[in-house]
């Protein structure tokens, strides 16, 4: 049996989605019973060189052609930013088309009403690739949250800004090197200055906030710092005393209150989290049963970010009915291979 999908987005993280689910398309079919076929691709300039072979028939720039073919039960929505993307993914739950999305934007602002939409419409709304990358953090919250309460979620959540840095303390990169090469590999946000000054990681934030802690922060009230803000010198001189400069974004719930900030930190040398470099993301959870749990992986890029957003929609399609095109909202538990670090 086929599934179709429309897929919004042909950049660095559709192009991995796409090369994913066709190359992965008999796993996935043994796996869950479907064949995904990406019916139709979005995208804003039909003729810019891509490195993906077979699109030619399928690419469009009529969001019409996907989002009113009855066909199609579910997009991926790999575009980014606010206008057209959230016109876009309500459309698409309002004609009851599961919606999976990398868009720490989008979610992190209206989250809450598409969510509610979604279960309206008995449809999924999956985000898991748009906090950390190929890290399945939402599915781990998620699942510890059955038995624990949350109290702490952290980390290094922005892979562009952690590559920039180990470069520029590593390699003696200068620092608009080191963004190029950020920009080349695909790891930085269309527009790098929501990576520089911090917008990223407070929408993954705002996201990992909701999701462990069930509290509703706007994107204004959380304190937020760039790397930007951060001179050579600074650099140069937390080497000396023992110290790595890190992008950090935290927040803790306490007695109903949360308190949070993205902000670079300084990070002794010996510890853990100063070993997460290039463009790893590291997420602490501290729990009152687990105690500490730590999830390093790779934070950005094409091809840790496709397998996380087809993760999501294996999920779809393991809870999907063909006969109501409903999902049965099970929880998917992550059982994955990487190591739980404590220190
Ligand atoms: P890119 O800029 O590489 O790709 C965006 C794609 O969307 C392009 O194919 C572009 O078309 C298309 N697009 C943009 N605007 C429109 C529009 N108005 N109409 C039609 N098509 C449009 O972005 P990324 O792939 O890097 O990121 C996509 C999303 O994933 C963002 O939300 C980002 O934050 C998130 N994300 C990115 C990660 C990464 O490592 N890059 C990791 C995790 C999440 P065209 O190609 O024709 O220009
Ligand atoms: N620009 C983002 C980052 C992409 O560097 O972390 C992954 O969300």
């Amino acid at each position: 049996m086929e599934f179709k999908i429309g897929l919004l987005g042909l950049g660095t993280v559709g192009s991995g989605v796409y090369k994913i689910v066709t190359s992965r398309k008999q796993h996935i079919k043994q796996k869950t019973g479907f064949y995904p076929e990406i019916k139709k691709i979005l995208v804003k300039h039909p003729d810019k060189p891509r490195n993906v072979n077979g699109i030619d028939e399928i690419l469009t720039t009529d969001a019409n052609e996907i989002l009113c073919d009855s066909e199609i039960s579910a997009i991926i929505e790999v575009m980014g930013g606010i206008d057209p993307a959230y016109d876009y993914v309500k459309k698409a739950i309002i004609s009851k088309k599961h919606v999976i999305t990398a868009n720490k934007e989008l979610i992190a602002k209206y989250g809450d009403e598409l969510r509610e939409m979604a279960d309206e419409n008995g449809v999924f709304l999956k985000f898991e690739a748009s906090v950390a990358g190929a890290i399945p953090i939402i599915h781990q919250i998620e699942r510890l949250k059955i038995t624990d309460e949350i109290n702490f979620v952290g980390g290094i959540i922005n892979g562009t800004t952690n590559y920039i840095l180990t470069q520029i303390i590593e390699k003696g990169m200068k620092y608009d090197e080191a963004l190029a090469s950020a920009q080349k590999r695909g790891y930085a946000e269309s527009n790098p200055d929501y990576d520089i000054k911090g917008f990223d990681a407070l929408y993954k934030l705002v996201i990992l906030i909701k999701k462990a802690f069930d509290v509703d922060v706007s994107v204004n009230s959380i304190m937020r710092y760039g790397i930007n803000e951060i001179k050579y010198d600074d650099i140069y001189y937390a080497g000396k005393w023992g110290y790595k400069i890190k992008p950090f974004a935290w927040a803790k719930y306490e007695k109903g209150n949360v308190y949070g900030s993205v902000e670079p930190v300084l990070i002794e040398a010996n510890n853990i989290l100063a070993s997460v470099g290039d463009v790893n993301n590291a997420v602490i959870l501290r729990g009152d049963g687990f105690k500490e749990l730590i999830f390093i992986g790779k934070g950005a890029g094409q091809m840790p970010t496709g397998d996380s957003v087809v993760a999501d929609l294996i999920d779809v399609l393991l809870n999907y009915d063909i006969k109501t095109n409903r999902t049965s909202k099970r929880i998917l538990v992550f059982n994955g291979s990487f190591t739980d670090v404590f220190y």
